[in-house]
C-alpha cells in the first residue's frame, strides 16, 4: 500500500486557477493524496500562478524565494509551479528557482499526477508545457492545450452550492497588452454534451448556482454536425436542470454581447440580470492601440441594448488605466465613460507590460507610475461614488439572496452570540449583502430586506412574515 501523499496548494489569479485548482486536487485524491494545511506538513508544494500582470508574477517568485532554504532543510518535499506564468517562463522558472522540481501549464494538468511520481522517483525536474501559438499547425497546438474537467469534488470548492463550469478555453482576441491567448491557447468551445453532462453532475451534487466561464463567454460557439450551439442555447438547456437555481457567465467581449443572448437573459429567470462587459477605455484611440475591436460609440449602443433588453441589469467593467501613450484627454475621455455608463462596479489596473504581447513589441510603456496611479485612484473614487448610488436604489428593497457563509466579523462574533451570526450572500445581481441569521441558512435562498448600504455593500434583515404583513418591503429589485 502507497503511503498517503499530502498536497498544499496556493492559487493567485482569475476564476479559471481557482477551476484549475479544483481539477488538480480532485485528480490527485483520486490517486490517494490528502489537502495539508501548510507548507510544514506537505509532501508537494504546488503554486497555481497569474502572468496577467508584472505583480503577480512578482509575488510568486518572491513565495517562491522564501523555500530556497526551506528546500535545503526538506529535500524530499516536491515543489511544482502550474499555470499562466508556468506556460510563459516554462525553463526562466527553473533558472530563477532551481530547487523548484515541476513546471506545468494550464493545458497540461491532466499529466500532473505522473509528473509527481517521476519527480518522486528521482527523475529530475519535469516540464509539461503547451505549443506557443506559432509551434505547429493550429490542430496540434488546440490538442496540446487540454482541459480536463468532468473531475467534479464538491469538498474542494469553497462552497459546495456554487460551482464554476468552463464552457470555453483559451482566447483568439489578442488585446495588444493581453498575455492570455499566448498562455491559454487557442478559443475551443467545449461540447455541449459535456457541458451539459457536467452540470447535471453538479446539480445531483447539491449545486444551486453556476457561473459558467470563458475569457470570451459569450464567443461561445461549437459546431457540430452543421449545427451550431451558442452560449443563449446553452443557457436555455441548463436551464432545464432541476436543481440549479442561478445561472451566470463571466467574462463577456463587448462585440459578441448579441440580442439573442441578451434576451434569453430576459426570458429565462435563473439567469442572473449580473453581465460583466469589460470597456477597458474610453477612448477611441486608446482602443484602437489596444485592439479591442470597438469604439467607444459602439461600446454605448451596446451598453443601452442592454438596458433596453433587461432594465434590471447590472453591467460591470473592466479598465486599464496607463496604457501605452494614454494622454490626459484620453484619460478623461475614460473618466466621462464611468461617469454616464452607471457600472455596479469596475475593476482598475495599472498597465503593466506584459513580454510576449504585442503592446511590448509596439509601444512604449510610456506613462509614469505615478501617473497611472493617480488616474487609476480617480477613476476609483468615482466608480466608488456610482456604485453607492446605485446601491441606494435598493434601500427597502425586497432581495433574495444565496446565502455563502458567514462573514469574517461573525466568526468571532459567534462565541458570545450563540447561534445569530452575520451572513453575507449575493442577489442574483451580484451585490454582496451582510445579514444577520443562523447558520443553517447558509446554501439557502431567502428574501431578505435592506436598510442600508455602502459602495460595495447591501446591509439587510432576514424577512419574517411580521416585516411582510405590514409591507415595509417593496418586491425584489434584483
Ligand atoms: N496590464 C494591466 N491590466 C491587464 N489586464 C489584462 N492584461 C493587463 C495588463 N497587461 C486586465 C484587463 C482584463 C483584466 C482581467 O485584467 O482589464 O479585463
Ligand atoms: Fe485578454 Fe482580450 Fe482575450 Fe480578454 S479578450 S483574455 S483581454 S486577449
Amino acid at each position: 500500500m502507497a503511503m498517503t501523499k499530502r498536497l498544499y496548494i496556493e492559487t493567485v489569479g482569475c476564476q479559471m486557477n481557482v477551476l484549475d485548482s479544483e481539477m488538480v486536487v480532485a485528480d490527485l485524491k483520486k490517486r490517494g493524496y490528502e489537502l495539508a494545511r501548510d507548507l510544514d506538513a506537505a509532501d508537494v508544494i504546488l503554486f497555481n500562478t497569474c502572468s496577467v500582470r508584472e505583480q503577480a508574477e512578482n509575488k510568486t517568485y518572491s513565495a517562491l524565494g522564501r523555500l530556497r532554504s526551506f528546500k535545503k532543510q526538506h529535500p524530499e518535499k516536491i515543489i511544482g509551479v502550474m499555470g499562466c506564468m508556468a506556460q510563459k517562463d516554462q525553463q526562466l522558472v527553473f533558472s530563477r528557482a532551481p530547487y523548484v522540481d515541476l513546471v506545468v501549464g494550464p493545458g497540461q494538468l491532466a499529466r500532473i499526477p505522473d509528473l509527481l511520481d517521476d519527480v518522486a522517483r528521482g527523475k529530475g525536474p519535469q516540464m509539461a508545457v503547451s505549443l506557443g501559438r506559432k509551434d505547429g499547425p493550429i490542430a496540434d497546438i488546440k490538442r496540446s492545450h487540454e482541459t480536463f474537467d468532468p473531475l467534479r469534488d464538491p469538498t474542494m470548492r469553497p462552497t459546495p452550492f456554487q460551482a464554476y463550469l468552463r464552457i470555453q478555453i483559451g482566447c483568439d482576441k489578442f488585446c495588444t497588452y493581453c498575455i492570455v491567448p499566448m498562455t491559454r491557447g487557442p478559443e475551443q468551445g467545449r461540447s455541449p454534451e459535456q457541458i451539459l453532462a457536467e452540470a447535471r453532475v453538479l446539480a445531483d451534487q447539491g449545486c444551486k448556482e453556476i457561473t459558467l466561464i470563458g475569457q470570451t463567454v459569450n464567443s461561445y460557439k461549437h459546431t457540430n454536425g452543421g449545427k451550431t450551439t451558442r452560449l443563449s442555447d446553452l443557457l436555455y438547456a441548463l436551464h432545464e436542470i432541476d436543481g440549479l437555481q442561478r445561472l451566470k457567465f463571466v467574462t463577456n467581449y463587448p462585440k459578441d454581447m448579441t440580442d439573442d443572448l441578451l434576451q434569453a437573459v430576459r426570458d429565462l429567470p435563473k439567469c442572473s440580470p449580473y453581465l460583466h462587459v469589460p470597456v477597458q477605455s474610453g477612448s477611441n484611440e486608446i482602443l484602437a492601440r489596444m485592439k479591442r475591436g470597438y469604439t467607444v460609440e459602439e461600446y454605448r449602443e451596446t451598453l443601452s441594448r442592454i438596458r433596453g433588453t433587461i432594465p434590471a441589469a447590472a453591467v460591470t467593467s473592466d479598465f486599464i488605466v496607463g496604457f501605452c501613450g494614454e494622454t490626459e484627454e484620453d484619460f478623461q475621455k475614460t473618466y466621462d465613460l464611468v461617469g454616464e455608463s452607471r457600472f455596479k462596479n469596475s475593476f482598475i489596473f495599472k498597465y503593466s507590460e506584459r513580454p510576449g504581447t504585442k503592446g511590448a513589441e509596439l509601444y512604449a510603456d510610456d506613462v509614469p507610475f505615478e501617473v497611472k496611479n493617480r488616474r487609476n485612484n480617480e477613476l476609483l473614487e468615482l466608480q466608488n461614488r456610482i456604485s453607492e448610488q446605485g446601491n441606494q436604489a435598493f434601500l427597502g428593497a425586497r432581495v433574495e439572496v444565496l446565502v455563502e457563509g458567514a462573514s469574517d466579523r461573525a466568526k468571532r462574533r459567534d462565541e458570545d452570540q450563540g447561534e445569530i451570526v452575520q451572513l453575507v450572500g449575493r442577489t442574483p445581481c451580484d451585490r454582496i449583502v451582510v445579514f444577520d441569521g443562523n447558520p443553517r441558512l447558509i446554501g439557502q435562498l431567502l428574501p431578505v430586506a435592506v436598510y442600508d448600504v455602502a459602495a460595495h455593500t447591501l446591509f439587510a434583515a432576514v424577512v419574517t412574515e411580521h416585516i411582510l404583513s405590514v409591507g415595509q418591503a417593496r418586491a425584489p429589485v434584483g
